[in-house]
């Protein structure tokens, strides 16, 4: 990413990235030794960095919102819990009901948020941008799970994600 982009990706992460609601979810894993907080940016980022190596014309504020918010499902998914049950299944829904609670969302966004474990909840995306945060969310769960494997962390922009949180948050 360049300057401007990444001047461009922080504008439309500050207000997600900064809340304090958001920043619980630094708290929870999500694969490996990845929070889901820092799987989220990595989402974002890569959502972002595919639409435009493709040139794509997207509504990239919505694309990273979107991404930014499509685990935001608040628990850990990994303890055992009745609530946490089909997790695979359910937590697009309860990501897209927390997230309407404490962000004000657009349609592209609830879509972005609502099918992205299409197609194990079945109705498939409607927008590019959906499109894009599912294939970046698959790109990234597959890295996450493997890290250890390729001792890659260096290439994952993992940094990027402490450097968009505030330093006085
Ligand atoms: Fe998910
Ligand atoms: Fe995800």
């Amino acid at each position: 990413m360049d300057s401007f982009e990444k001047d461009y990706f922080y504008n439309c992460a500050d207000g997600i990235i900064n809340a304090e609601i958001y920043q619980q979810l630094d708290g929870f894993i999500q694969h490996g030794e990845t929070t889901v907080l820092q799987h989220s940016v990595s989402v974002a980022y890569y959502s972002y960095k595919i639409a435009k190596k493709l040139k794509l014309k997207c509504d990239f504020e919505s694309l990273i919102r979107g991404a930014l918010l499509h685990d935001f499902f608040l628990y850990d998914w990994h303890v055992y819990d009745k609530s946490h049950r089909l997790h695979g299944f359910k937590h697009a829904k309860t990501a897209l009901k927390n997230a309407d609670i404490h962000f004000n969302l657009n349609h592209t966004e609830r879509d972005i948020i609502g099918k992205h474990m299409w197609p194990l909840n079945l109705r498939p995306p409607r927008y590019k941008e959906s499109y894009l945060v599912w294939t970046a969310d698959k790109y990234c769960s597959l890295i996450e799970t493997t890290l250890r494997i390729f001792k890659s962390k260096k290439q994952f922009p993992q940094k990027l994600v402490y450097e968009l949180i505030k330093p006085d948050k």
